[in-house]
């Protein structure tokens, strides 16, 4: 006869040791199981004599029960350290502050290409644009650069690898050539709608967009933008020119302090040409407008050559204009005191978080441009 307070000893010490469900599910079965050491004893009830059951009985029930208890209480005791040990390991710390958010800036040079936009937009202008691959046409010879003339080489072309036909299309040098696509398109009937006064002329239109040549070093890159004016009406003249690069300029830098310069220059598009520089001061590594001693050329104009104006089926004894084309990065470097440009396409993030604009200043002529 087992003794039955030794295995009920035996049995509660095991549960109670059990550091783990699978080891207290151990315990269970080899008390409570099929054959399980309680199981034989229930079994064993059957061949007894009644007395010996009625004596028994009670005591391997009872012990059952208890057994079946403690196994009870443990596994809810090993649940409830088991939801402890996981809640500590998931904890999340509400109170940490949370990580940086970064936030994009704008570009100083699109910053400075919508300021100009603005103001532009103010006096009248509307926007075209064209494509930045272009061909020699558009490029140099309907803008009156002579063929194999030396002009063709001043830009500092970059050439594409010719196609089927031999042509070969180039990055445009500027963005004059889109004063053709304009004019042309103007007698064709085919200017979009957004461009001024739709059909012919007077054109009045603005043409940012980037332009290419093989230069770089502090006031050169590769790569950099221009915006392109182009009046074409009855009675233009220079001092119209003149007048509308001075208005803007003050306008541009939000002051009067500014002084300009115009030069003599030579283009072939235009006739006469100038270019127009900005008094600054480049000394100690930055850069400050209306003082010092420094020049810094920022544009390009004069009056359309007839050559040109007839190149796109105008006729030049009745209609004339004038033409400019301005660095936006120059603008730009000059008007928030960036000496080098080439710092501006570097994309060094530092650069940018410190010299680049909230999404939310948008230029505003109403508000204010930056
Ligand atoms: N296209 C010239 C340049 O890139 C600038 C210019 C534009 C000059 C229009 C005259 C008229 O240097």
């Amino acid at each position: 006869m087992t003794d039955l307070t030794q295995l009920e000893a035996d049995l509660t010490g095991r549960i109670a040791a059990a550091a783990d469900a699978a080891a207290l599910e151990a315990v269970r079965v080899e008390a409570l199981g099929k054959s399980g050491s309680i199981s034989e004893l229930l079994k064993g009830l059957g061949k007894m004599s009644p007395d010996e059951r009625r004596e028994q009985g009670p005591k391997i029930n009872g012990l059952r029960d208890k057994v079946a208890a403690a196994i009870a209480e443990k596994k809810a005791a090993l649940d409830a350290a088991e939801l402890d040990a996981r809640l500590a390991s998931e904890r999340v710390d509400l109170t940490l502050p949370p990580p940086p958010e970064r936030k994009g800036r704008v570009h100083p040079t699109m910053q400075t290409l919508d300021e100009m936009i603005a103001v532009f937009g103010e006096m009248g202008f509307a926007l075209a644009e064209g494509p930045d691959i272009e061909d020699d046409f558009h490029n140099f010879t309907a803008l009156n650069f002579p063929p194999n003339h030396p002009a063709r080489e001043m830009h500092d072309t970059f050439w594409l690898p010719p196609n089927e036909t031999g042509e070969r299309k180039l990055l445009r040098t500027h963005t004059s050539p889109v004063q053709i696509r304009v004019m042309q398109q103007g007698q064709n009937g085919k200017l979009p709608a957004w461009i001024a006064q739709g059909q012919a002329p007077p054109i009045r239109v603005i043409v940012p967009g980037r332009v290419y040549r093989s230069d770089s070093d502090a006031t050169h890159t590769p790569m950099f933008h221009q915006l392109e004016g182009l009046v074409i009406d009855r009675d233009i003249h220079m001092g119209h020119l003149k007048w509308t690069l001075d208005a803007f300029t003050r306008r541009f830098f939000e002051t009067d302090a500014v002084v300009t310069r115009f030069r003599p220059h030579h283009f072939p598009f235009t006739e006469p040409s100038c270019e127009m520089d900005v008094q600054c001061d480049r000394s100690g590594g930055s850069i400050k407008i209306g003082q010092g001693t420094d020049w810094l050329e920022i544009l390009g104009g004069g009056m359309v050559h007839p050559n040109v104006i007839r190149n796109c089926g105008l006729d030049p004894d009745e209609w004339q204009g004038f033409a400019f084309g301005m660095g936006v990065d120059r603008l730009g470097s000059l008007k928030y005191g960036m000496p080098d440009l080439r710092d501006m396409f570097a994309a060094d993030v530092r650069w940018l978080e410190h010299y680049g604009f909230s999404a939310f200043q948008a230029p505003n002529p109403a508000t204010g441009l930056s």
